[in-house]
């Protein structure tokens, strides 16, 4: 039997570094308020010339690295990105041809804040059915192209950065299961409703901006996130006292307690990043996974149930061991 195992993480965040008080001198809005109802201190913006795939290129060498491996073992490329760098070819090609690799396939996935969930999802598969043996997996995100920096009630909840991880084929379970879903009932409360078919002129005007009714997406992600993380708990046949780390995706202080509450897993087991990354979108579960990788947190045969919850809606968790 072979398995999908993760040998190494990577992230890189852009140097702009935003503070809630830098955030006062462009909207009204507090320090205090962006804190006490998210979390959120500073997050980091990427520069004009900076892209998803430029992001992503630097976390997914400082995950090579990190492995010792060089670009041309990987015969899988997987980006999860909702702002990808053009409309195709995709940013997963774009950064194949970076990193020299030849002939793979690469390809981006959309599930937004959700996408890491199906990348790994994704990557899992190939591995397990022989048809990869080592996949860069990474979540990338821009979303501040996609942002109105003058509307106060999201322009402070989101970030730019990407995380990366290698899965490659092993003997030994790494990942052992995985867990999606979508409504697109809720298409709606979380959104950017222009795109190339449908009101293109906005996108060309630079007015593709997200949309939230942030109350209802805050409800429905707590009861998601919970009930996810239940069904992966149970296909495992494991209670959440044995996992080692929860690693959710990071979009609000309030909704991560609120989850980890209902789970009853304590904070010291959660990995918390938002408070200096913001919500990265895709990239904030394997940004997370990273630094805790780095600073020792996260040790090689920790159990780990990680999480995500985006647009549409989707969402999913996976268990895994280091
Ligand atoms: N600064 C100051 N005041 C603000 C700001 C701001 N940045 N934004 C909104 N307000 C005001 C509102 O205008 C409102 O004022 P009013 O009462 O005079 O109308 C007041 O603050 C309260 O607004 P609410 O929306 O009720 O505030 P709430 O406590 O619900 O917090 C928040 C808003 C933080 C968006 C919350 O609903 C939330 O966290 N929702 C989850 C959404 C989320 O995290 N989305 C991320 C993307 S989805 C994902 O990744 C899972």
């Amino acid at each position: 039997m072979t398995y999908a195992r993760i040998v190494s993480t990577g992230s890189y965040l852009p140097s702009n570094r935003v503070s809630n008080h830098d955030l006062e001198k462009m909207v009204d809005t507090s320090h205090e308020w962006i804190l006490s109802r998210t979390g959120i201190e500073n997050r980091h913006i990427a520069e004009d010339h900076e892209s998803t795939s430029d992001l992503a290129e630097k976390a997914a060498i400082s995950a090579l690295e990190a492995a010792n491996l060089s670009p041309d073992s990987i015969d899988l490329i997987v980006i999860a990105t909702t702002t990808a760098d053009q409309v195709f070819p995709s940013s997963a090609c774009l950064l194949q041809d970076r990193l020299g690799i030849k002939g793979c396939p690469a390809f981006d996935v959309q599930a937004v804040c959700a996408g890491f969930m199906y990348a790994l999802d994704i990557a899992e598969k190939f591995i397990r059915t022989a048809s990869a043996t080592r996949a860069l997996v990474i979540g990338a995100e821009t979303f501040s192209r996609i942002i109105d920096w003058k509307d106060r009630s999201t322009c402070v909840l989101f970030g730019d950065g990407a995380g990366a991880i290698i899965v490659e084929a092993s003997d030994t379970p790494g990942i052992h299961t995985t867990h999606l879903h979508a409504d697109g009932q809720y298409k709606d409360l979380l959104s950017v409703p222009v795109g190339v078919s449908k009101n293109f002129n906005k996108v060309v005007n630079g007015s593709a901006f997200t949309q939230m009714q942030g109350g209802e997406v805050f409800r429905i992600a707590v009861k998601c996130m919970e009930k996810v993380a239940e069904e992966a708990l149970e296909a495992n046949g494991v209670d959440i006292d044995s996992v080692d780390w929860m690693i959710p995706h990071q979009a609000n202080m309030r909704i991560i307690t609120a989850t980890a509450k209902r789970l009853g897993i304590p904070m010291s087991k959660v990995i918390v990043t938002v408070n200096q990354h913001g919500n990265t979108s895709a990239a904030s579960i394997p940004l997370a996974f990273d630094v805790a990788v780095r600073d020792g947190r996260i040790k090689p045969g920790d159990r780990i149930l990680i999480e995500g919850f985006g647009g549409g809606f989707t969402w999913g968790a996976a268990f895994l061991t280091y």
